[in-house]
């Protein structure tokens, strides 16, 4: 196996996710079509090119049947992915109970959902028992599937419970295991009943990774407090086996987006953009429509915004651009409904005959218009409440050499630390803060515009997914050989 560029390294890959790159939908008995799936771990993973890769997870879809299972994973493996298959009861209790009712909100520091806590607190034994018995089919498959020398790299607050269970299988092999979402600090972490058993299990895992400093920090006292386990520079230490953590910031496929601007049916789409918003600033926000992204604190901002400033009335337009996640979880339906409410108020309320100032679309848009939409953009809002990374800020700059607009970033998303000396940094929470920062973005001079653009388009061109993939995959590889010397002395 070689690199493109024919050096001779293609380390061969089990990707473990969760979500799949392509979401399936069955057409008929043994027919399907795949879509792709939203999100950062899985633009981030697509941007990766130089390994000899297969993707291992869910495809989202509930398939009984063997025509229908065979027939699926025909079409996937023609993608180089491997289905792993879930049932209703499952799904229900690991995916929307466990992991997006419990952990997602817990990671991002949101609390338990507000209204059925009790509930929550009940449910917890036996969702939890699901996500391990999620985890075990993770495993299962991998199994199947692992070759000695190939690496196997599971992502995600979905399989915290599989690096012990691929190591109860083969102790040799080679798991590392990265976190999208940030690591809470350790008193938010130990609310889990399930505290011990998590951390033990992705202590399992030779290499574990993080988007920041911070979050690899937040592990190693969650270990060290709730384990009593030794905290060392390099990890954490148990009866002198070592973890090793560490911080590893994603990135994206910055040619990519560069490139598209370029074609022209991309140029067509921008062209038609600025004309339907000519004499009018275009701010943007583009977020899976998750309590996370802060999406009503944002729009109230630009609210605060309209009030504030009436000469600006008729000449800025916000596109929000929200598309539906995890549509089963009540939460998640809930902030739909108070969306649609404030943006309809607004609207409402400043609007004109011929113009409202949100456009607000619960959907998702295709590669080549969303390059266009941000490359017409004045001003991105991302105003996440807490944020793993978000590439969102990322693809953003990717696609403003010509414009230079404004980023303005809060400071809850790993974003921050990378893109924080180009972006105006917000408090979303701040609703009166994050107004008067449009303002400061909407009247910027051109110099300093092209001074901060400059900053954050260098580390968004220079630091790529692929180049975090490598640098996590040879980091895991040398970690292993560095515990086999240590263990041969
Ligand atoms: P998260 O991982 O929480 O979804 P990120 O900002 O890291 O947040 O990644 C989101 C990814 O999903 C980005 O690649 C973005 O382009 C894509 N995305 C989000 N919303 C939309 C949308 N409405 N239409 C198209 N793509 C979207
Ligand atoms: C975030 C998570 C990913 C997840 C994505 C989309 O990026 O870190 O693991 O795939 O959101 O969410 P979904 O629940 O649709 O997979």
């Amino acid at each position: 196996c070689e690199r493109q560029d024919g050096r001779p390294f293609r380390q061969r890959l089990l990707v473990v996710a969760n979500r799949l790159p392509v979401s399936a939908v069955r057409r008929g008995e043994d027919s399907w079509s795949l879509e792709m799936s939203a999100g950062g771990l899985v633009t981030a993973l697509l941007g990766v090119k130089e390994f000899e890769a297969r993707w291992i997870g869910w495809a989202g879809v509930n398939v009984p049947d063997e025509i229908g299972q065979k027939a699926l994973s025909k079409a996937l493996a023609e993608k180089r992915c491997i289905p792993v298959f879930l049932d209703e009861e499952i799904v229900h209790q690991y995916y929307n109970g466990y992991c997006n009712n419990i952990l997602w909100p817990l990671f991002h520091y949101l609390g338990l959902p507000q209204e059925d806590r009790l509930a929550t607190t009940r449910s917890f034994q036996s969702q939890f028992a699901a996500y391990k018995k999620a985890n075990q089919m993770f495993a299962d498959v991998v199994n199947a599937h692992y070759e000695e020398g190939a690496v196997v790299w599971c992502h995600d607050y979905h399989l915290m419970y599989l690096p012990e269970c691929l190591k109860k299988y083969n102790s040799k092999m080679k798991v590392g295991w990265f976190l999208h979402t940030p690591f809470p600090s350790s008193e938010i972490h130990r609310m889990l009943p399930s505290r011990s058993e998590l951390l033990r299990s992705v202590l399992a895992a030779d290499l574990v990774g993080f988007h920041t400093y911070d979050y690899a920090r937040h592990f190693v006292s969650a270990c060290t407090r709730i384990l009593g386990l030794e905290g060392t520079p390099e990890g954490v230490e148990d009866q002198g086996k070592l973890t090793r953590v560490a911080a590893f910031p994603i990135g994206i496929d910055s040619e990519r987006f560069i490139h598209a601007l370029k074609l022209p049916q991309v140029q067509e789409h921008i062209k038609e953009l600025k004309e339907r918003f000519a004499g009018r600033k275009v701010m943007l926000g583009v977020d899976r429509l998750d309590m996370i992204k802060g999406i009503p604190q944002k729009i109230l901002a630009f609210e605060k915004f309209l009030e504030d400033n009436p000469s600006w009335r008729d000449k800025v337009v916000l596109l929000q651009i929200a598309v539906p996640t995890r549509t089963d979880v009540p939460e998640y339906q809930k902030l739909t409904s108070q969306v649609h409410e404030i943006v309809g108020r607004i609207n409402g309320r400043f609007g004109t005959l011929t113009a409202v100032p949100i456009h607000h679309l619960d959907r998702s848009l295709d590669f080549h218009a969303l390059c266009a939409l941000y490359a017409v953009t004045d001003v991105a809002l991302v105003t996440s409440l807490r944020d793993g990374m978000n590439l969102v800020s990322y693809e953003f700059v990717a696609c403003q050499e010509a414009k230079k607009g404004v980023l303005i970033l809060s400071e809850f998303a790993g974003a921050a630390q990378s893109l924080g000396a180009g972006a105006i940094l917000v408090n979303p929470w701040n609703i009166t803060e994050v107004a008067a920062s449009i303002g400061q973005a909407l009247n910027m001079p051109a110099e300093e515009r092209e001074k901060r653009h400059h900053h954050n388009f260098k580390h968004v061109t220079t630091h790529t997914a692929q180049e975090w993939a490598e640098t996590f995959v040879s980091e895991l590889n040398d970690t292993v050989v560095e515990a086999q010397l240590r263990t041969s002395k």
